[in-house]
């Protein structure tokens, strides 16, 4: 049993640091810039911008404040909020649990391909390699094969120092690897995009990418897109700022820290667009096709860029650089996706950070590790994040703005305590977005998005298997989510712990 103090972050700075170490991960990288390509170009701006604004921002100052107020995990601080929102907490859990099993995955993908770019392995077929080669993806979606060593060695090393980093603690942990890592990272970046945009053909891909299709904002799957994207994006939705901000002191400055990381979050994003699709300029330049022929971050990241560095000079130094980003960015934002579990296991088993490592976290490390590396992998990963992002997070997010501004009741509660130590005071807008424009517009796309998948097979593949397999993974985590929250906690879990040191705030 552990009735420790609740760890507290070190500095303001720091705790800065790990949020947008949270925010910036492979949604900036290798979602978003694909992800504009695909819902209009530039004219996806639009309702990026609208949903960072409406839905965005002001759920990160919601998540903030009642991290900050309840000092729990998600479970424990919706539980305090009031006992029938506690599922919700539980469900960010469940959705944690899935996303860490499959974004490990990438990131191990990416480490390995760190080292295929110095000798260029993948010789002058990057999509045979990748799918043939490197991941050995089998012909049947939903039979997992077999084992595929080439990925199982990094997704090992990718999980080993997540779980000894989360060992190691708020401050010693997170902290200390977000101040190395979100630098080192702003170093890499500002190197590729300069490098991209100085290439030949770059006017081609900033065209193609900023060039807009108006008639895609009368389309309600845009829409959701840009929703999904920007809550992905953010890392709202997922419990994962609640968490951090539960470990802050109660004097910190909420809304502003939400501005800035905000602000952050969608600086990299729109700089990696840019220095993607210049890159991918380079390669139409130069092999006369067209800017961009492939379909999700996969192709991406994984076969256009591959192919591209086989083309330019010094192609391998910016190969490395580039996965080198993905992993970095990426590890920082699975940390903090696996501190949702790690810090709602502590709060309810009242057990200290490392056994609460040692057993959750060695479990989600086991799911993905039997499941992703093998034959079947990829086709699970794009099921469940499919489904897990919109019937899961975007969901997640619509019941808890509802619940909390509806149900409960709390959002004028959490406005003050907000606007107490922060800088920027939330005006009526803030209560207007969470309590009438984000439940309306997230509560009509998601009806819509969720006709057309009933309407429509899902993709192309050859059996239902998928769909179901998504279904399966976004209900599951919902009712494992609401059995959990049947559980109850023991006397006095309502109560948030005293704020008994208050010098020691960040
Ligand atoms: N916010 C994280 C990302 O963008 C999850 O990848």
């Amino acid at each position: 049993m552990s009735d420790q103090p609740r760890e507290r972050w070190g500095s303001r700075a720091g705790f800065l640091l790990a949020a947008i170490g949270s925010a910036v991960g492979l949604g900036n990288i290798w979602r978003f810039p694909a992800e504009a390509y695909r819902n209009g170009g530039g004219a996806f701006m639009l309702p990026y911008l609208i949903a960072l604004v409406t839905a965005g921002l002001p759920l990160l100052i919601m998540e903030y404040t009642i991290g900050r107020r309840y000092r729990g995990s998600a479970p424990a601080s919706y539980l305090r909020l009031g006992r029938p929102a506690q599922f919700i907490g539980w469900w960010q859990v469940a959705i944690c649990f899935v996303i860490a099993t499959y974004y490990a995955l990438i990131l191990a993908w990416a480490l390995r391909y760190v080292g295929f770019s110095v000798g260029q392995s993948w010789g002058d077929d990057a999509e045979g390699f990748l799918f043939g080669t490197f991941l050995q993806v089998g012909d049947t979606p939903g039979e997992l094969g077999g084992y595929v060593g080439g990925v199982f060695w990094p997704l090992l090393a990718i999980w080993v120092t997540v779980l000894i980093t989360l060992a190691l603690g708020i401050r010693h942990g997170i902290e200390t690897a977000a101040k190395i890592f979100i630098p080192l990272l702003i170093v890499f970046f500002v190197v590729l995009v300069v490098r991209a945009l100085t290439l030949d053909g770059a006017d081609l891909g900033l065209d193609a990418l900023f060039t807009p299709d108006w008639d895609a904002l009368t389309d309600g799957d845009v829409w959701v897109a840009a929703y999904g994207q920007i809550f992905f994006s953010l890392s709202v939705g997922f419990g994962i700022m609640i968490t951090y901000a539960s470990y802050l002191g109660r004097r910190s400055d909420l809304s502003g820290s939400a501005l800035v990381a905000g602000f952050a979050n969608s600086s990299f994003e729109i700089l990696a667009g840019i220095g993607v699709f210049a890159t991918l300029g380079f390669l139409a330049a130069s092999s006369g096709g067209a800017v961009f022929e492939t379909e999700g971050g996969l192709g991406l990241a994984f076969v256009a860029f591959p192919t591209i560095i086989s083309e330019m000079p010094w192609g391998g130094f910016f190969g490395v650089l580039f996965f080198l980003s993905l992993v970095v960015a990426g590890w920082t934002s699975l940390i903090s996706i696996m501190q949702v579990i790690v810090a709602a296991v502590q709060d309810r088993l009242r057990v200290n950070r490392v056994v609460s490592v040692a057993m959750v976290g060695t479990l989600v490390a086991l799911v993905s590790l039997l499941l992703y590396p093998t034959n079947g992998g990829l086709y699970l990963l794009d099921a469940a994040d499919r489904f897990i992002n919109r019937y899961g997070i975007a969901l997640a997010s619509l019941i808890s703005v509802i619940v909390v501004a509806w149900l409960l009741r709390k959002l004028p509660v959490l406005q003050r305590d907000a606007d107490a130590t922060s800088a920027v005071k939330l005006g009526r807008w803030w209560k207007l977005c969470l309590g009438i424009i984000t439940p309306i517009v997230l509560g009509l796309m998601l009806i819509d998005s969720f006709a057309q998948e009933i309407d429509e097979n899902y993709g192309d593949y050859p059996s239902s298997f998928l769909a179901w397999a998504g279904w399966g993974v976004a209900g599951g985590a919902l009712l494992i989510g609401i059995v959990l929250s049947l559980i109850p906690w023991r006397r006095g879990a309502e109560v948030p712990p005293d704020a008994d040191d208050e010098k020691r705030s960040a």
